[in-house]
């Protein structure tokens, strides 16, 4: 079969997310349009004779740092060589953008392909979501904390959140975090010391909850306004991060918590030093 690949155009989401979802993971079309918004060519596409998409995956540049992620063959094209072809074309497209080191997050079946690249291990990640049928246990103590206090996050905040945010997640992701407060500006939480400073934050996301970063005095506060804040229909809220922090477990644990499914990290080339403790949620997609 004769196979060619491209870059994505910007009305491509269906298609891009029809090929993602023969994987399962659950992956929403809009977390499809987030990345084609912050990049309209972000994906490559792997097409048939007839134009069919037979395989995607999308290489995103944030301010230093690079992430693959969505790397989906369908699944009666697998084992020839695209899911190869189109992650070879991915690490090109973000090494030419000068972004350094790239990062991954892979399922059991795609680290090998990676480790051949040269990515190396940089952490477990699991995922912890309210078993069904079952209502979470939010302890009241969590969010009375003498020194901070819970607010909604407002348009002016986001410079703030981003600075903060880098110095925890190791680049700057301020136009994502911005896209995901205004997706859904209802699910936007501060956390603030008495002095005014910054402790923590959690934003709505594509998978119910989106990036949640947060000092340890502030988890326990924005963990419980997490746990019950309305999601407007969205997915169930669930809790992905790096086993790295123990804090974030033990919260999930005593709210009744599960782990679900867990991913590893995946890192080529060095440079940044995220707080890995201090990421309560991530997307294994955009980290
Ligand atoms: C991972 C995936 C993208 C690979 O695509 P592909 O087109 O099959 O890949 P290739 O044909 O280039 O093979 C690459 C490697 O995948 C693995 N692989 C391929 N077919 C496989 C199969 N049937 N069973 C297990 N592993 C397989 C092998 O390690 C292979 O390397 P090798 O050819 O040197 O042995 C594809 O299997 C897929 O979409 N899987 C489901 C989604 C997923 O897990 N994506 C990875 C997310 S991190």
């Amino acid at each position: 079969m004769n196979i060619t690949t491209r870059l994505s155009r910007p009305d491509e989401s269906a298609t891009i997310h029809e090929v993602i979802d023969t994987a399962r993971w659950g992956i929403t079309r809009e977390c499809v349009e987030l990345v084609l918004t912050l990049d309209p060519q972000g994906y490559v596409l792997g097409l048939d004779e007839t134009g069919r998409a037979l395989g995607v995956g999308f290489g995103l540049g944030l301010g230093q740092t690079a992430w693959l992620g969505h790397l989906v063959v369908r699944p009666e094209a697998r084992g020839q060589g695209l899911g190869t072809r189109l992650f070879t074309e991915l690490l090109e497209k973000v090494k030419q953008a000068g972004r350094w080191p790239i990062y991954l997050t892979a399922t059991e079946m795609g680290a090998p392909l990676y480790a051949k690249f040269g990515f190396v291990l940089d952490g477990g990640l699991t995922r912890w979501e309210i078993p069904e049928n079952s209502q979470v246990k939010v302890d009241e103590s969590w969010s009375r904390h003498p020194d901070i206090q819970v607010l909604k996050i407002k348009e002016e905040d986001l410079p703030e959140i981003a600075e903060f945010d880098a110095l925890r997640f190791g680049d700057n992701r301020g136009e994502l975090l911005a896209l995901f407060y205004r997706l859904y500006p209802e699910n936007g939480r501060l956390a603030r010391r008495s002095d005014g400073q910054l402790a923590g934050y959690v934003l709505g996301g594509t998978l119910g909850l989106g990036p949640f970063v947060a000092d340890a005095d502030a988890a326990g506060p924005l963990f419980a306004e997490a746990l019950t804040m309305p999601l407007e229909g969205r997915p169930p809220r669930s809790f992905t991060f790096l086993d790295a922090n123990t804090q974030a477990a033990e919260l999930c644990q005593r709210a009744g918590l599960v782990s679900t499914r867990t991913w590893v990290r995946m890192r080529l080339g060095e440079g940044c030093q995220p707080k890995d403790e201090t990421i309560f949620n991530m997307s294994v997609a955009h980290g």
